[in-house]
């Protein structure tokens, strides 16, 4: 059965566009949908920026972009749900219609999802399902792929598994390292965040079975 429509049809307040931003370290794909909101390629606010860890880099870019931060640290809670449950809060208390994990080394919970039905983005740096999980540029490398890349999905209680929203290929050269491909793979990601919020916030989109269709129009 398609889940049919845009974001804005199961929020309270569609015409916000607000987002909330889960980093836990660099920090560079935030900087790259702040950068593309500042030179108004994307419509959209970040509202928050909450890391998980307290010596964040991207905490350092989100101040200097005058955005609200908050240092949430999973360590503090005594469970993952409670920890989720905090989260929600604070996302909810800002009226965020769209959660982005920018580089957020922490599951989400069903606690989180059950709030944001079909509204978490995550980005992964490999053309998934191929090589989910951590390191998946060195996985890449290791199994010899010819092609790897870049997805944006949306995310579910399957790790790296949610339906894909926007990919974008990156060929894999032999004379690769893992940190020079990381580099090539991180130029598409960039550009790919902020398209996939745009998708999210603009476009009419269904799910059919795990398939993120967009509508015409
Ligand atoms: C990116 O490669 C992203 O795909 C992965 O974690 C990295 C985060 O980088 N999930 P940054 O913190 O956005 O610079």
């Amino acid at each position: 059965m398609p889940v049919e429509g845009t974001l804005g049809s199961r929020i309270a307040d569609p015409g916000s566009r607000r987002i909330g931003v889960l980093i836990s370290g660099r920090g560079s794909n935030l900087q790259a949908l702040i950068d593309a909101i500042a030179e108004g390629s994307l419509n959209a606010q970040i509202s928050i920026v909450i890391s998980n860890r307290a010596d964040a880099a991207g905490l350092d870019r989100a101040r200097a972009a005058s955005l609200d931060t908050l240092v949430l640290e999973h360590r503090s809670f005594a469970s993952r749900d409670e920890y989720d449950a905090a989260l929600a809060s604070e996302l909810r208390s800002r009226r965020v219609s769209l959660v982005c994990l920018a580089g957020f080394m922490r599951l989400i919970g069903p606690r989180l999802l059950d709030e944001f039905p079909q509204a978490i983005l995550n980005i992964h740096p490999s053309l998934l399902p191929a090589f989910p999980g951590v390191d998946a540029q060195r996985q890449a490398l290791d199994h010899g792929a010819k092609i790897t890349g870049a997805t944006v999905h949306l995310v579910t209680g399957e790790l790296d598994g949610g339906p894909i929203v926007v990919q974008a290929a990156v060929p894999v050269r032999d004379d690769d390292t893992v940190e020079l491909l990381s580099a090539r793979i991180l130029i598409e990601e960039h550009r790919l965040y902020p398209e996939a919020v745009r998708v999210m916030f603009n476009g009419g989109w269904r799910l059919d079975g795990r398939r993120f269709v967009r509508v015409a129009g």
